[in-house]
């Protein structure tokens, strides 16, 4: 690792273990970006900025080197109003109305380890030597504005963090109508963009498509990360697999509208960037005043879309989640929704955590409708004090009948909502999102509390606070059902009702910080509507997601697929539900959902009491399994075999960092007549090493036979089949090493 500035050639050379980014001051002071990618050794890297005269169209800053032009030198922080008609990372109106800038190199300096974001989520170190920062300074002293860049290379990953601060250091006020996170100009346009995207309950699903002329972007106008889009873009070499070709991701540290994508010039340049979606933002800086950019997470692998994936899954599962709860087994939980949605009392909430702790499951969830008179999901949001009626003794002792039967207690909460039919909205009417005189949209009868108010900040810390406080509460769950309409807020100005939407993001962020620290024994879990915010500033809070609300088994194939292209598996809820499987009405049989529910934070969520004795068994050994397969799936290496976007089988699996032991899940769709014999290649193992396999007669697997000539898939008879693989490593092949 390191940061190197050659002086001589006006040249940064940052280096991870394995990859080098390059970038270089030009004589007139922009800043170049000369190379992303493997590793070298920089020299000559000065040599890469090739500088081409074009055509009128493409206009000359400096009349001294008419081969300058802005259109067409790569950069890293373009900014709108003079040469480069591409699409800007910077664009900012000064008090005269006008929207130009130029932004050129002023100082720099490198600082060990890295400086946190001040009120934002990132990535971090725990000690200085884990990674360098380079802060690049530019002004455009015209404007009296400062942009400050900010890189940082990790010791032990290769990705690198990018953000970029804002400081008005004029005497009048700016206006920010955009400021992104990155932005970077690939040298040429011969990738494919890859993007997660989807909807509710079929969340991020992949797609590929060849980059052309013009934009390629995913974004979010919501309010809030998405399900339908996800904050992530990566663009992979032609034909690039999961363990071959380059793969250069970038994943935005954010949880609210965003935009993110790649633009192909007329000279098929491609310009990569992520950041807040300028759509509909802006935001005032008085003079002294600054606005720092959520971080951009960028990773490049030449080791295909695995490579940059488990890069991804290592630094977010080690240096973007926080807390207790980081490094430490999830517990297995059944959740009561789908088994009671809002119709329960603490007799029911009792047998159902009975059951479970006859199976071995070790934590219970309360989920919505426990609180205020919420009968259905048309009131009470906001209320959040015990429904009697339905709990006549309180959470206390409701929560002592379940510790009793030796499992811990989890509560759902929905705390940025309010439903119009609440004791909170007849108090307050101004305290959601609105914008007066206009209708107050409601999405499942409920409106969205506005956040961005401290006085709001201060009640949810309160509230919230107060139960946690009340009872043994050692898990939540933090809901989130709808996306934002009418975004105003009743305390900002006409001139800062766009900083809104971006407030309200601070403001959850601070909410959390608050919460989450002063609970630290809680292990909290974000949901909205399933995967609706399944994105790193959530994680960086709360260090697991509700991947989504389809829990049926095949479904799930494509969603934890998807989603693990970025996120690691330590940060996905899955669960076993009943069938016929309420989002789609499947039938598989409880093996199945068991198989593709173990490949993350395993749990139940259904009613433990209809099981029938036979069933009760099965549980049981899943239960057992994933007890002594937990620390593979949520701390192992994960590797994706087969793809469910290809084809009809899917199968992945994971391995221990001591490649010791391994678990490989296998699902087969529909059955086929005369089904092709095929082999699977396992990955991540050591090839000297011999493996056994758990439940076998214990005859040995070498590692190479088991990568290099595969083993032979199973054969089924019937639809939704799966079977699982847990291999171990003979003790005697470990010595050898
Ligand atoms: C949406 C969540 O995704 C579900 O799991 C459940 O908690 C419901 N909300 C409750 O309203």
């Amino acid at each position: 690792m390191g940061i190197q500035y050659l002086q001589e050639s006006s040249v940064f050379h940052l280096q991870s273990k394995n990859t080098s980014y390059a970038m270089k001051v030009t004589k007139q002071g922009y800043l170049a970006h000369l190379y992303w990618g493997r590793k070298v050794s920089g020299h000559g890297l000065e040599r890469l900025l090739e500088l081409q005269g074009r055509a009128s169209f493409s206009p000359n800053p400096d009349l001294e080197e008419l081969a300058l032009s802005l259109d067409t030198l790569p950069q890293e922080y373009p900014s709108y109003g003079g040469s480069d008609f591409r699409t800007p990372a910077l664009q900012v109106q000064l008090a005269d109305g006008s929207t130009v800038t130029e932004l050129l190199y002023a100082s720099h300096r490198i600082v060990p380890g890295k400086p946190a974001l001040e009120g934002l989520p990132a990535v971090y170190t725990e000690q200085d030597d884990e990674a360098e920062t380079l802060e690049i300074t530019l002004k455009d002293e015209h404007a009296g504005l400062q942009v400050m860049l900010s890189y940082t290379v990790f010791r032990d990953s290769d990705a690198i963090a990018r953000s970029a601060r804002l400081l008005n250091t004029g005497g009048g006020p700016l206006k920010v109508l955009r400021a992104l996170s990155m932005s970077l100009d690939m040298a040429d346009d011969r990738y494919e963009q890859l993007q997660l995207s989807g909807t509710w309950a079929r969340e991020r699903y992949i797609h590929r498509r060849r980059l052309v002329p013009g934009m390629q972007s995913v974004e979010s106008r919501r309010g809030s990360s998405s399900h339908m889009q996800n904050p992530f873009v990566a663009l992979l070499s032609e034909g690039a697999t999961e363990e071959h070709g380059s793969a250069y991701g970038v994943s935005l540290v954010y949880s609210g509208s965003f935009a993110a994508g790649t633009e192909v010039d007329q000279f098929h340049s491609a310009r990569l960037f992520a950041g807040i979606n300028p759509f509909d933002f802006s935001w005032l800086l008085e003079p002294g005043d600054s606005f720092q950019t959520p971080e951009a997470i960028i990773v490049f692998s030449d080791q295909g879309i695995g490579g940059m994936s488990r890069t991804y899954h290592d630094l977010y599962r080690s240096r973007l989640c926080r807390g207790t709860f980081r490094d430490q087994a999830r517990p297995i939980l059944v959740n009561n929704w789908e088994a009671t949605y809002f119709n329960f009392d603490a007799d029911k909430i009792e047998s159902i955590a009975q059951a479970g702790s006859e199976l071995g499951i070790e934590l219970f969830v309360l989920d919505d409708g426990w609180f205020g008179k919420r009968d259905d999901d048309r009131t009470s949001l906001g209320d959040w004090f015990v429904d009697r009626r339905k709990l006549p003794n309180g959470l206390e002792d409701l929560v002592a009948r379940v510790n009793r039967l030796g499992l811990s207690f989890g509560l759902w909460f929905e705390p940025e909502m309010i439903s119009p039919d609440s004791e909170l909205y007849r108090a307050h009417p101004d305290w959601c999102l609105h914008v007066e005189g206009r209708r107050r949209t409601q999405a499942r009868q409920q409106l969205i509390l506005d956040v961005s108010r401290e006085d709001v900040q201060q009640h949810i810390v309160s509230t919230i606070s107060a139960i946690l406080s009340s009872a043994p509460i050692t898990y939540v769950k933090w809901d989130m059902n709808r996306n934002m309409t009418e975004i105003g807020s009743a305390k900002l100005p006409p001139e800062r009702q766009r900083e809104t939407a971006h407030r309200y993001m601070l403001g959850l962020y601070s909410v959390l910080e608050r919460i989450t620290t002063a609970f630290p024994h809680v292990l909290f879990e974000s949901c909205s509507g399933g995967g609706g915010r399944f994105d790193p500033g959530m994680l960086y809070y709360m260090p697991q997601t509700w991947t989504s609300d389809n829990s049926d088994a095949v479904s799930r194939l494509k969603i934890q697929y998807g989603t693990s292209i970025v996120y690691p598996v330590s940060s996905m809820g899955a669960h076993v539900s009943a069938v016929p499987n309420h989002q789609v009405g499947r039938v598989t049989s409880l093996e199945t959902r068991g198989n593709v529910a173990l490949s993350g934070n395993f749990g139940y969520e259904l009613d433990l009491t209809k099981f029938t004795a036979e069933e009760n068994e099965i549980v049981k050994e899943q239960v057992q399994l994933y007890k002594n397969i937990r620390h593979l799936v949520q701390f192992g290496d994960f590797y994706r075999l087969l793809s469910p976007f290809e084809g009809n089988e899917t199968a992945w699996m994971f391995v221990s960092k001591a490649k010791d032991e391994a678990f490989v899940v296998f699902v087969s769709v529909l059955q086929e007549a005369h089904a092709r014999l095929s082999r699977i290649k396992l990955q991540g193992l050591a090839p000297d090493k011999q493996y056994r396999l758990e439940g076998s007669d214990g005859t040995p697997y070498g590692g190479d036979d088991l990568m290099y000539a595969g083993m032979p898939t199973p054969q089924f008879h019937g639809d939704y089949a799966s079977r699982c693989y847990h291999f171990k490593a003979l003790p005697s092949s470990m010595k050898k090493e």
